[in-house]
């Protein structure tokens, strides 16, 4: 019995053996025929610079090659134009060592990616608009993630001080100054047990994100995953003392609102005056000089909100709690502001920064402090 059940076993499997070559040379045959037509129909759209990334007989790459036709489509679904787009992948492959799979090429791993940061899919529509399994994309999410914390080094910025003979009339009075330097909060969502460490003032539950920018709006800092509870200050004095910490050169600073303490290179605003940049734009004028340094520090300090309000118009995934955990979230908006500042140094005009003046960061009381501020040398 036991001789005639392998026998019939290895019958079966010979037989299967055999269906299988058969199926083999007839989907090669196929597949060849695909290949055949795919590029027939494609080299009426060949352009050079795609050619590196392109398995463009492939035909589940439908999906990207429109998002890879034109700038538009690309900007709207991607936040930055097709120069940028590619420059991007060949930074990941050859810095970030972001690998192409046999399916899936460089430049769709990165589309797939910088969809779901910018529009906040859920994974079952990505796999519905790029024909690929769950499984799939979130390995390629979690990959592309890994190749972009490699570019921390490239894409972050070295401050430069302003200089003396500044012209710009908003950083002219600050000379020396690196940039300005606040606290957001960016939704997140956590498990029951720790929410309530993470409740901010305004009962959201979220991560306290310090960022640090350049007068031209790119993060030269960010530090990220702080409890929504935890006060700003707090947040800072972790921020230069950690391993891979801020650090202020002598004799420079940034520019800080009234919830930090003003201290060697942290510029804070004159406290018990007036400091709101809405004041000042309806017509109000100081009258003294503290008020006026609060007045030119308001503007200054303003970049850095600039900067969180498009990070936020930019990446969908800011606006409302991930469906990730928390640790990779905020790899998330490490990630988030790296690419900030790579769209801000490839292309000419940042197309999202037409937006920036609808957009409502949902604060906007006065910010009028009714302390009296102990004065001390770096006031002065
Ligand atoms: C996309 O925009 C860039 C920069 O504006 C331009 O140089 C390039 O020619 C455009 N490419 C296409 C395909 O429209
Ligand atoms: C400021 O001075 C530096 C050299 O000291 C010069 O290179 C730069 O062009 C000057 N900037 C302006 C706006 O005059
Ligand atoms: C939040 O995370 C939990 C698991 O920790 C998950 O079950 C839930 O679906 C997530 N919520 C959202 C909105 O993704």
């Amino acid at each position: 019995m036991a001789r005639l059940g392998i026998r019939r076993t290895a019958e079966r499997r010979k037989k299967i053996v055999a269906a299988l070559s058969v199926f083999l040379e007839m989907y090669t045959a196929v597949s060849a025929f695909i290949l055949l037509m795919a590029s027939a129909a494609s080299l009426n759209s060949y352009r050079p610079s795609t050619r590196r990334y392109s398995l463009e007989s492939y035909p589940k790459r439908e999906y990207v090659r429109r998002i890879l036709n034109n700038n538009e489509s690309c900007i709207s679904l991607l936040r930055m134009n097709l120069q940028g787009f590619y420059k991007l992948c060949e930074m990941l492959e050859s810095l970030g060592g972001l690998k192409p799979t046999r399916n899936i090429a460089i430049d769709e791993q990165v589309a797939i990616f910088l969809h779901i940061l910018a529009h906040h899919v859920k994974n079952r529509v990505i796999q519905y608009n790029f024909r690929r399994s769950g499984e799939s994309i979130s390995r390629t999410f979690h990959k592309v993630l890994n190749a972009i914390m490699h570019l921390q080094g490239h894409l972050f910025r070295t401050p430069e001080p302003v200089p003396t003979n500044c012209t710009d009339n908003r950083w002219k009075w600050f000379k020396n100054c690196l940039g300005a330097l606040d606290g957001t909060f960016i939704k997140v969502n956590v498990s029951s047990s720790v929410k309530i460490r993470y409740r901010t003032r305004k009962g959201d539950i979220a991560t306290n994100v310090l960022g640090v920018c350049t007068p031209d709006m790119q993060f030269v800092y960010v530090l990220s995953g702080w409890e929504g509870s935890v006060a700003d200050s707090r947040v800072l004095r972790d921020a230069i003392s950690r391993t891979h910490a801020l650090k202020v050169p002598h004799g420079c600073y940034y520019l800080v609102d009234a919830g930090y303490t003003n201290c060697e290179g942290f510029l804070a605003p004159f406290r018990g005056q007036r400091y709101h940049l809405n004041e000042w734009r309806q017509g109000y004028q100081p009258t003294n000089p503290q008020e006026f340094f609060n007045m030119k520090h308001a503007v200054a300090r303003n970049v850095i909100e600039r900067c969180f309000g498009l990070l936020k118009i930019r990446w969908g995934i800011l606006r409302s709690p991930s469906y990730y955990p928390i640790k990779t979230h905020n790899r998330i908006i490490i990630a988030c502001c790296l690419l900030h500042n790579f769209i801000r140094q490839v292309m000419q005009f940042d197309p999202m920064e037409s937006e920036l003046d609808e957009f409502d960061p949902a604060e906007g009381e006065m910010n009028l402090i009714n302390t009296v501020d102990p004065s001390d040398a770096w006031t002065n």
